[in-house]
């Protein structure tokens, strides 16, 4: 069996540990509950590429899969791959499409892709002038990586002022906001789009949708994303061929011009609007909790997927993608997303059939039981023949789910459903 190492410890990486547990050993580093019953968690900070270096060499792995972002822009895949150890994911120099906004509407720029007019500011009294004239809703981005939270869409010239205050000023997100972007709003309706490349193919996964909003009617705060599913039939097949031509093929073109051939998953934000959609962002990974519902949609292997794609080799993949639907459901703690309680008992884990169970912010306890870590604590995916099928699965799964304060969305998928 090959040797796998998850390099995470969300619902996305516990997504991928299941899949991969199918057909190889997994370790995942540092994990969370849930993995530790499908692998072996690794008490290792996904922040340390030295250790994940030695810890991949030690337990002869085949293969690391890198999860979240912040590894990939440290650059964990250039420190693997220089040792001879197969990554899936892009290098440092890859992984900028993300780290850097300003970046990223460059190379879409260059690929000729469809997305915001923008314009990029180092000094905080331009950008205000600009702003100032402009006299119209602009959306202020950080530059640099700002844990989600570096957007502000700006229905005023008051709001976005505010925002060059808070970000190039003030310098709430540190140096990542040394540098901002202000590009025009977009109307429409968001959805991702994920791609797994070899560096030079694509192999597209089904368009999926996140739901960003705290409360349903997506009211309240942006959060990490509280349930998805797939596929979105706001992109609808024709439009994610178009995209492949249109947007992923570009892209990949551009990044191997300019001698950073990208390996890993290329995951674009659409704003979709009549049928054509803008891209409004990339991201150099699976998204979370887009990933909960991308795993059951592949009809083949997914060490196989990933494991071409590493290595170069993702014409040979065999796999397809699945006629099945499928739906999560994230279950949030007391408080979030601002002030996060943790510590409480999760009740009903194993009532739970006909679904999976994702967990994120999750611990073993000491008496043997799990509690909660973080703010979102599990996913529940349910899979269908429809998308109807899906969420009813999903719904009664996370029905017989409780804790104190656990919070989560009634209408996931509701806008698929109402089409
Ligand atoms: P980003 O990290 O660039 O995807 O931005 C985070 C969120 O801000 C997106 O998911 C959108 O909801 C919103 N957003 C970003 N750019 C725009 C835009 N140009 N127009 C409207 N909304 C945007
Ligand atoms: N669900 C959005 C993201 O992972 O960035």
């Amino acid at each position: 069996m090959p040797r796998v190492l998850v390099v995470g410890q969300g619902a996305r990486e516990h997504a991928l540990a299941i899949a991969l547990a199918k057909e190889a050993t997994v370790w995942v580093a540092p994990g969370n509950a849930g993995t530790a019953s499908c692998a072996s968690n690794l008490p290792i900070s996904s922040f340390d590429n030295e250790a994940i270096a030695a810890a991949a060499y030690v337990n002869q792995i085949d293969l690391v899969v890198v999860g979240p972002e912040m590894p990939l822009t440290l650059g964990l895949v250039d420190t693997l791959v220089t040792r001879g150890i197969p990554a899936f994911g892009p290098t440092r120099e890859g992984a900028r499409l993300e780290g850097s906004k300003s970046y990223m509407k460059e190379v879409l720029r260059e690929a000729g892709v469809k997305s915001a007019a923008f314009a990029v500011f180092d000094d905080p009294s331009i950008a205000r002038d600009y702003i100032i004239s402009a006299a119209r809703p602009l959306v202020v981005k950080a530059d640099g990586l700002a844990a989600g939270k570096g957007v502000v869409v700006a229905q005023s010239t008051a709001e976005a002022l505010e925002a060059i205050e808070q970000m190039m000023v003030k310098r709430v997100f540190g140096e990542a906001g040394a540098r901002v972007v202000v590009e025009e709003v977009l109307a429409g309706e968001e959805a991702s789009f994920h791609v797994v490349c070899d560096g030079d193919r694509a192999f597209a996964l089904p368009p999926s949708q996140d739901h960003k909003r705290i409360f349903d009617g997506d009211k309240g705060p942006n959060t990490g994303g509280m349930g998805a599913y797939g596929p979105a039939p706001i992109v609808p097949p024709a439009l994610a061929e178009h995209l492949i031509d249109t947007v992923i093929e570009p892209t990949l073109a551009v990044l191997k011009r300019r001698g950073h051939a990208f390996k890993g998953c290329l995951f674009a934000g659409l704003m979709v609007q009549n049928g054509e959609a803008h891209v409004l962002e990339f991201n150099v990974r699976f998204g979370d909790p887009e990933t909960g519902v991308l795993v059951p949609l592949l009809d083949g292997s997914w060490f196989e997927l990933l494991h071409s794609a590493a290595t170069g080799s993702l014409a040979s993949f065999k796999g397809t993608v699945s006629n099945s639907h499928a739906l999560s459901i994230v279950l949030a703690s007391h408080g979030y997303p601002a002030q996060v309680r943790t510590g409480d008992l999760i009740h009903g884990l194993d009532e739970v059939v006909d679904a999976t169970v994702l967990h994120a912010g999750t611990r073993v306890h000491a008496d043997g039981g799990v509690e909660t870590t973080g703010g979102r604590v599990l996913n529940v995916v349910g899979v269908g023949e429809s998308l109807e099928d899906a969420a009813r699965r999903a719904y009664a799964a996370a029905g017989k789910i409780r804790f104190e304060g656990m919070q989560l969305r009634g209408d996931i998928g509701a806008r698929a459903l109402r089409r």
